[in-house]
């Protein structure tokens, strides 16, 4: 599959008729809201983890040298706590255009904080996009995290900022919490 994702994402859900929309973010839209919502409260999916398994060519990397950031890998058991925001359906058009690097919207239920549930969408990655890279040890993928810096900025930065969300919402992830422990020192 291509990894520049507008069209087919725009293709795939029909938006225009609704008020708003729940968006779960679990990455940089935890820290990077750069977009208007109406609402925003923490957030569980289950089955569903994040990695740093995604090449980033356009923010945290380049086509030359990619960086790694998050998607989600299906993990029965598992829950992923993010940021839902309940934005309205244009919000879309700046999210397609900011996540078209392999990534697809899917429809996911999702637990408020305030324990209601509600559907909405999520941005994934799937193994089968060009930009994938999937698995490696968990000092390669800091190592790799070190080295990478894109047009958004260092990659390190991606990963210490959303540890640092994450752990403002009382969050243990333990793999970024791994990556965090072997990033190298900054230069
Ligand atoms: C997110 O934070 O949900 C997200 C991360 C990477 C790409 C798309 C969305």
């Amino acid at each position: 599959m291509s990894h520049d994702t507008i069209a087919i994402n725009r293709q795939r859900q029909d938006l225009s008729q609704h008020e708003s929309v729940w968006l779960f973010g679990y990455g940089s839209l935890i820290f990077k809201a750069d977009f208007p919502y109406i609402q925003r409260q923490p957030a569980k999916i289950v089955g569903w983890s994040r990695r740093f398994w995604q090449g980033s060519h356009d923010h945290r990397g380049t086509p030359e040298a990619p960086g790694r950031v998050l998607t989600l890998i299906e993990t029965p058991g598992e829950r992923c706590t993010g940021m839902a925001y309940e934005v309205k359906p244009e919000v879309f058009e700046h999210l397609d255009h900011r996540e078209k690097n392999g990534y697809l919207r899917f429809t996911t239920p999702m637990t408020l904080a305030d324990a209601s549930v509600v559907d909405g969408l999520v941005y994934i990655a799937t193994e089968d996009n060009a930009a994938f890279l999937g698995p490696a040890s968990d000092a390669e993928i800091a190592a790799h995290i070190a080295k990478a810096k894109g047009p958004s900025g260092p990659n390190r930065e991606y990963l210490t900022k959303l540890s640092d969300a994450l752990r403002a919402l009382g969050v243990h992830d333990p793999h970024i919490e791994a990556l965090r422990d072997h990033l190298p020192k900054a230069d």
